[in-house]
Formats: C-alpha cells, sequence, structure tokens
C-alpha cells in the first residue's frame, strides 16, 4: 500500500524558491507529488531546484504577469495535462509607517499579494483537475492590527475572502479552496523583503516565541504539513476553511513567561 498522501498528484507552489515556499514543496515532494516552483529571480529560483531534487520543475514567472502565468501553464498543461493542488504562496510585503506609505507600496503590496493570488488561479484554472484542491497563503495580520501592517493586512484579508467566494464559484468542480495563516515564521524574507539582520531576527523569535503557546516560532515545513493536510483527501470534506498555523499564538492569550 502506498503511504504518500500526494503520490500521482501534480502540484504548483508560487514563490516556490524560498522559505514557506520552498519548505512546502519539500513536503509535497515528500508526500509523492511532482512539483512546478516559481519565482522571479532566476538564480535563486535555480539554485532551490537544485537543493529540491528531480520531482521538481522551476519556472521563472512573476504571479502578477499574465503572459508569465499563461506560460506556465502552458508548460504544466505540454508535460502533464493538467494540476491537481496550486499553493498560492508568492508574496510578501513590510511594515511601512500609516503616514508614510505611498502609492507605489500600494501597488506594489497589492499587486503581488491580491492581484498576483487572483491571477494565479484564474489562468490555471482551465488546466485544473475536478476535485483539484487551492489553497492561499494568508496570514495571522490580518487580523492583528499590527503597527505599520495596513497595507500588508488588508491584502491578506483579501486572500483571505479569496477562499469564500471561489469555494461558491468552484463547487460544481468539485474544487475545494482553503487558506492557511501562518504566524511567525522566520524565513529569507525577513531578511531580504524586512531588510532585518540574523541577529534582529534571532532577537524578534526570542522575543515574539513567549506569546506563543506553543513556545516557539515555526517552520515553512511544519507549514508545509498543514499544506499537505489541505492538499490531500485528509481534509476532503473541508472547504472555505482558514487554517491558522501559528502556535496558537491568535488564538489564546499566551501572556508572558
Ligand atoms: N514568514 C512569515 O512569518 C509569514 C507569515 C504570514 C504570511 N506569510 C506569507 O507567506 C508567503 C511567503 O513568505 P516567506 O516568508 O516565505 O517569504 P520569502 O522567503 O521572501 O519568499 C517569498 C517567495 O515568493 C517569491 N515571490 C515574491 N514575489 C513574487 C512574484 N511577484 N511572483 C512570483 N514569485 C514571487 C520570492 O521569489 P522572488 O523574490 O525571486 O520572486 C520567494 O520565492 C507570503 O505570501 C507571505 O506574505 C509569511
Amino acid at each position: 500500500m502506498d503511504t504518500q498522501l500526494l503520490a500521482g498528484k501534480v502540484a504548483l507552489v508560487t514563490g516556490g524558491s524560498s522559505g514557506i515556499g520552498f519548505g512546502t514543496a519539500k513536503r509535497l515532494m515528500e508526500e509523492g507529488a511532482f512539483v512546478y516552483i516559481t519565482g522571479r529571480r532566476k538564480e535563486v529560483l535555480e539554485q532551490a531546484a537544485a537543493k529540491l531534487g528531480s520531482r521538481v520543475k522551476a519556472v521563472q514567472a512573476d504571479s502578477s504577469k499574465k503572459e508569465d502565468m499563461l506560460r506556465l501553464a502552458n508548460i504544466i498543461k505540454e508535460d502533464n495535462g493538467g494540476l491537481d493542488i496550486i499553493f498560492a504562496n508568492a508574496g510578501g510585503g513590510k511594515a511601512i509607517p500609516f503616514e508614510e506609505a505611498t502609492e507605489a507600496d500600494y501597488r506594489r503590496t497589492f499587486d503581488v499579494n491580491v492581484w498576483g493570488t487572483y491571477l494565479t488561479v484564474q489562468t490555471l484554472l482551465p488546466i485544473l483537475r475536478d476535485g483539484a484542491s487551492i489553497i492561499l497563503n494568508a496570514s495571522i495580520t490580518a487580523y492583528m492590527g499590527l503597527p505599520g501592517f495596513g497595507l500588508y493586512a488588508a491584502t491578506k484579508t483579501a486572500v483571505r475572502s479569496f477562499a469564500r467566494s471561489w469555494t461558491t464559484d468552484l463547487k460544481s468542480r468539485g474544487i475545494r479552496v482553503n487558506a492557511v495563516s501562518p504566524g511567525v515564521i522566520p524565513t529569507e524574507g525577513y531578511e531580504v523583503v524586512q531588510g532585518m539582520s540574523a541577529a534582529d531576527v534571532q532577537a524578534y523569535a526570542d522575543r515574539v516565541s513567549s506569546e506563543i503557546p506553543l513556545g516557539r516560532v515555526g517552520t515553512s515545513e511544519e507549514l508545509g504539513d498543514a499544506v499537505v493536510f489541505l492538499a490531500s483527501d485528509l481534509s476532503k470534506y473541508i472547504t472555505g476553511i482558514e487554517l491558522t498555523v501559528d502556535g496558537g499564538m491568535t488564538q489564546v492569550y499566551a501572556g508572558k513567561n
């Protein structure tokens, strides 16, 4: 008996070259899926694919560009005929003081997190097989009201909302749509996008751990475990939800140690 949860499945992880996307691509592969990963930076993408091994294909693509997503859909169709799992993960954003945010900040954040998520799923739909599973990457910041995260949090509220609407839009095809909401998962993005030093990241992780019931920050592979669950038949009666993966941070008041 095959004990892998996703044997024979074809998956796409946008933004799979780094952080949560990379950790999730690894977990999907370990469960038997063939995985396509995307990203904008070619070198980082190729290095990630080399680390992941032979059951992965890297396609340089910007999630917010229609021509890139169409090219990606054509490649997957030619290779495999269709797609079973989408993890729309590409995105990010940083804290910008409310008074200082510009139109360019607004457009950049909404372009990738909202439009990129919308465009990814919309463009890949024709090759998505009936009964497929779509997982969107939201964020706990959407309901935390953190200082400086107004733009970013608003994009993630939109992402969470997409999971509800698309559940209805796609129900006739048996396609399930769910969101995951990561808590604090230190990734390359903390340094590359947020501009934190490695020491800053460690200090932040240590400080915030006292507010997390499980006493520590999470890993990209642990987020990947949640995606594997939502991608597999283990969750076949679950759709439209947001699964929070934050060590309990936003579910209970943990207090300070
Ligand atoms: N880490 C956390 O604590 C946390 C918490 C909540 C939610 N999240 C969400 O989780 C997702 C991944 O974050 P992360 O922490 O893993 O960040 P990361 O390490 O910076 O990884 C982001 C990935 O997305 C790719 N990407 C960014 N913009 C893209 C675009 N327009 N088109 C295609 N690929 C793009 C990046 O590659 P290129 O730059 O080369 O394109 C990279 O592969 C994001 O949606 C983020 O908002 C993260």
